[in-house]
């Protein structure tokens, strides 16, 4: 199967940090939007969490959400490459260690190289970032990649929208994240109503 032109490309890179369940929501979210192309990277850090975190065969399903799947190891993937016209990345979650490679200019594996490319290109790159507390020097590189065009998002999921279920807590998160990509037919993260102020 060959990338279609007249879709919109998008890449999901998935780190081994604690929430692969945004990256689920990410990529159902995806596969819903007609002219969406979804392409996955995962670090082998990612197969970890995912051994802690998720049912057997849970990931593996998760990862063929996209129409395709690229190993971290393939450097010459189409998303490697600068002429590759993607709309945009989000890695979901983003680790620490991919964010501060980020920053400091690495390129060793396919997630790295893609996130260097949409940095350079000035293409969408948003990271949902999951650690916390953050040292002085994780601010500092953070700050770094947001002067390069990076949309940092802490993964901290507001409550203001009374979620009944973890799935319901996410989504707008996901959502918002996704709607850094400007894609046609994205449905629309719910904004908290004033009208309905928090009880
Ligand atoms: C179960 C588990 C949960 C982890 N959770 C996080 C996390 O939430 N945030 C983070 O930055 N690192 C977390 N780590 C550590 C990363 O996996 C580790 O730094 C790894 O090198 C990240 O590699 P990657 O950025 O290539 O995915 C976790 C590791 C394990 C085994």
């Amino acid at each position: 199967m060959q990338p279609k032109r007249s879709d919109h490309q998008v890449l999901v890179g998935i780190c081994g940090a604690s929430g692969l369940i945004y990256a689920r929501h990410m990529l159902a979210c995806l596969s819903a939007v007609p002219g969406v192309q979804t392409h996955v990277v995962a670090s082998s850090a990612a197969a970890e969490v995912a051994a802690t975190e998720c049912a057997p065969g849970e990931y593996e399903a998760m990862l063929s959400m996209a129409h395709f799947h690229h190993g971290n190891d393939q450097l010459g993937a189409c998303v490697a490459s600068g002429s590759f016209p993607l709309a945009g990345m989000v890695i979901a979650p983003c680790s620490l260690h991919t964010a501060m490679a980020l920053a400091a200019g690495l390129a060793d594996d396919l997630l790295l190289r893609a996130g260097q490319v949409c940095l350079k290109e000035r293409r969408p790159l948003v990271l949902l970032l999951r650690e916390t507390p953050l040292a002085s020097h994780h601010l500092r590189h953070l700050a770094t990649l947001a002067e390069a065009g990076a949309t940092i998002m802490p993964a901290a999921p507001g409550f203001y929208l009374k979620p009944g279920s973890i799935d319901e807590l996410i989504e707008p998160l996901v959502l918002r994240a996704l709607s850094f990509l400007r894609l046609p037919g994205l449905p629309a993260a719910t904004a908290w109503d004033p009208q309905s102020p928090i009880q």
